[in-house]
């Protein structure tokens, strides 16, 4: 069963850099109602409204202007932008520090610019400081793991608390975690949503787990601020664990889920006294963000396509 799990899984992720089935599915009458399961809506206005509610009901936030692989200098120049008006917009709203963003450097050209997508990384965090938040740096595909990770630590020279973040299907991530588990450092430890080669990453869901727990040991042992995202219940379980027997309070780390996907467990962890942080996707490039949610849950992938062929 796992193998056939990780060969639909493969199948999907592959859909998810065809354009031709982008186009497929962007203009098919998909339902409105599984894109807005996961995405709050197009404008920066629905990432407001669905971030008001998600913090007056205790939640933290991270926001994430939906766009990867850009091959156009406008359109790097588009997606800063509109961070700059929406980290603009949180802070006059009243919500930061409780929301902060989350950004890929692929949409603000990393891989045909990689100097002009730190250098407009750089302005989104210069625009989240004065707004009084921070900004995470997602991490996409192996390929660019070491060219992200050097542009976290030049970003940090300036903006510290600039996040990183670290996938436990990689196999190198542990050693990463150890380098990383420093003090003032913020780091999201997520199992990680591409399609990789074996040479580089676990295949089988047990060592993903596995390797998940090794890493979540490093960052709890250390003196870092590990963001556990995360909505496998047996590792929420033992990140619970961990801080308690690493001695850690209740606000020295976080656990993170995306919008929309258990929505009950945030609100558990919350009222028991976790910080819990929902990222938060908005805007119109939705395709790829969908379908690696679509590949976490294959059964999810059935509604999917039925509702591709409804009018
Ligand atoms: P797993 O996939 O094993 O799921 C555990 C359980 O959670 C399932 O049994 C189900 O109950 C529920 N569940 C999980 N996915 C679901 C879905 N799509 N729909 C419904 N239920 C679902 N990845 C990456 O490569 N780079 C990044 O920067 C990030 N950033 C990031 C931020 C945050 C806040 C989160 C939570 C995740 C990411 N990810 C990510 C994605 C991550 O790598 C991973 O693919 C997903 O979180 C799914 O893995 P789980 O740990 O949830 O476990």
């Amino acid at each position: 069963a796992d193998t056939l799990a990780v060969m639909l899984r493969s199948i999907i992720l592959a859909a998810a850099r065809s354009s031709r089935m982008e186009k497929l599915v962007a203009t098919a009458p998909v339902s409105r109602n599984i894109v807005s399961n996961y995405v709050a809506g197009t404008r920066t206005e629905d990432a407001l409204r669905v971030t008001r509610e998600l913090v007056e009901g205790g939640l933290k936030v991270t926001l994430d202007y939906l766009g990867e692989d850009t091959f156009h200098t406008h359109q790097a120049e588009a997606t800063r932008d509109e961070y700059l008006r929406l980290l603009a917009s949180l802070r006059a709203d009243g919500l930061t520090p409780a929301a902060e963003v989350s950004v890929k450097l692929s949409a603000l050209g990393q891989r045909f610019d990689e100097e002009m997508s730190v250098r407009l990384a750089e302005e989104i965090c210069a625009a989240a400081e004065t707004s009084g938040t921070t900004v995470t740096i997602d991490m996409e595909d192996h390929t660019v793991t070491d060219t992200t990770l050097d542009a976290i630590h030049r970003l940090r020279e300036t903006y510290p608390g600039t996040g990183a973040v670290l996938q436990s299907y990689l196999r190198r991530t542990e050693a990463d975690c150890r380098e990383f588990a420093a003090k003032g450092s913020r780091v999201r430890l997520c199992k990680g949503a591409y399609a990789e080669p074996e040479s580089v990453a676990y295949q089988s869901r047990l060592d993903i787990d596995r390797s998940y727990v090794r890493c979540l040991n490093a960052l709890m042992r250390g003196d870092g601020y590990p963001m556990l995202a995360t909505h496998d219940p047996r590792l929420v379980e033992i990140g619970i664990d961990r801080a308690k027997w690493f001695d850690r309070g209740p606000h020295s780390f976080e656990f993170q889920m995306l919008y929309g996907i258990r929505p009950e467990e945030q609100r558990r962890l919350a009222d028991e006294g976790y910080q819990v942080r929902v990222y938060v996707p908005y805007g119109d490039e939705w395709y790829g963000y969908l379908m690696r949610r679509m590949a976490e849950k294959p059964a999810n992938l059935g509604l999917f396509l039925r509702s591709l062929g409804r009018k």
